[in-house]
């Protein structure tokens, strides 16, 4: 009998009991909000990004939702390190599935102090967030777009810990596949692809200005499920480690597809907003169904099968 069990994978000693991993940023990084996505189905949570010290982010508003996208322009707002460690290791602690920590910083030597402040909480893995689009050159660009920079943050937080690292890579580049073989060369043990696309503008036509505070912002939902697919199919046919699929996965066959590119796990953010915090379990479900309705007996199966017509 084809049961939810068939979903369940483990990484590096961490028990995914579903594919479906909480997004960075979405829900925050307190102890009760994560455990709460877990009761709703996610088979692991990531953080907010995490930086070296206090930061209050951008202006209101600095989200907008509409039918087939969101664009957010946060601005990594986070309150710092060492303020984050108590409630990271409670919500390791209270956690029942993997937590992963996501961090950034300005210098491959800043990712590496969070790390070494971070890692007493002792989560499961860490994601190096180097990849955000709406933050100009301060964080993100010159790491996310540069293999040599990007692999030199790997080697830095890996000198620090030894917890497994993910790499969130950014699409917003030439080439996706040069950085992702750089990070896996300098030891990143895994990749989550992709952070939101842009930046992208939205103007308010009786305002006759932007949206956003800080007039663009990162574009996630729905509209980058495409991006999403194919940068996930070019990184399985390039690298080894396993791939978080991140972007517009909004359902069980959402899932399926990203798998069948090559993803290992499949992250979700924007369609929180739209299926509500249970999405999750929703999500799971129907890729259960998609699966027992078409004879596959376990992710396995599906993982990258699209590479082999
Ligand atoms: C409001 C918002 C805040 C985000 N904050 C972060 C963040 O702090 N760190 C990060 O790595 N990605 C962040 N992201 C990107 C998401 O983790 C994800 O990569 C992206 O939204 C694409 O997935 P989705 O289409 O399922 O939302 C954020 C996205 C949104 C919508």
């Amino acid at each position: 009998m084809h049961t939810l069990a068939t979903l369940s994978q483990d990484y590096h000693g961490s028990v995914f009991s579903n594919p479906t991993v909480l997004a960075a940023g979405i829900l925050g990084v307190s102890a009760s909000s994560l455990a709460n996505v877990i009761r709703n189905g996610a088979g692991a949570v990531t953080t907010k990004s995490v930086g070296p010290a206090a930061r209050a982010g951008h202006p209101n508003p600095v989200v907008i939702a509409t039918d087939g996208y969101l664009l957010n322009a946060v601005g990594l707002s986070n309150p710092g390190a060492e303020a984050s460690v108590e409630e990271l290791a409670a919500a390791v602690r209270g956690c029942s599935a993997p937590v992963i920590a996501s961090v950034f910083g300005s210098t491959a030597q800043e990712f590496a102090d969070v790390v070494r402040v971070l890692d007493a909480a002792k989560p499961a893995f860490f994601e190096a967030n180097i990849s955000c689009p709406n933050v100009g050159s301060e964080f993100g660009r010159p790491f996310g777009t540069d293999s040599a920079a990007a692999a030199k943050v790997v080697e830095e937080i890996k000198g620090e810990t030894a917890t497994p690292l993910i790499v969130k890579l950014s699409p917003n580049v030439p080439d996706l596949v040069e950085i992702a073989k750089a990070v896996c060369a300098a030891g990143a043990d895994m990749l989550c692809a992709i952070n939101t696309v842009g930046p992208g503008m939205l103007i308010d036509l009786a305002a006759r200005r932007p949206v956003l505070a800080n007039r663009s912002g990162g574009l996630s939902g729905p509209a980058i499920k495409p991006i999403a697919v194919r940068c996930v199919y070019d990184l399985y046919r390039a690298v080894d480690v396993p791939i978080i699929g991140t972007g517009g996965i909004s359902t069980g066959k959402d899932a399926a597809e990203m798998i069948m590119a090559g993803a290992s796990l499949v992250g979700i953010g924007s369609a929180v907003y739209y299926r509500g915090i249970d999405v999750f379990a929703k999500v799971a479900r129907e890729l259960d169904a998609f699966m027992q309705e078409h004879g596959y007996a376990g992710i396995g199966q599906l993982r990258g099968c699209a590479h082999d017509a």
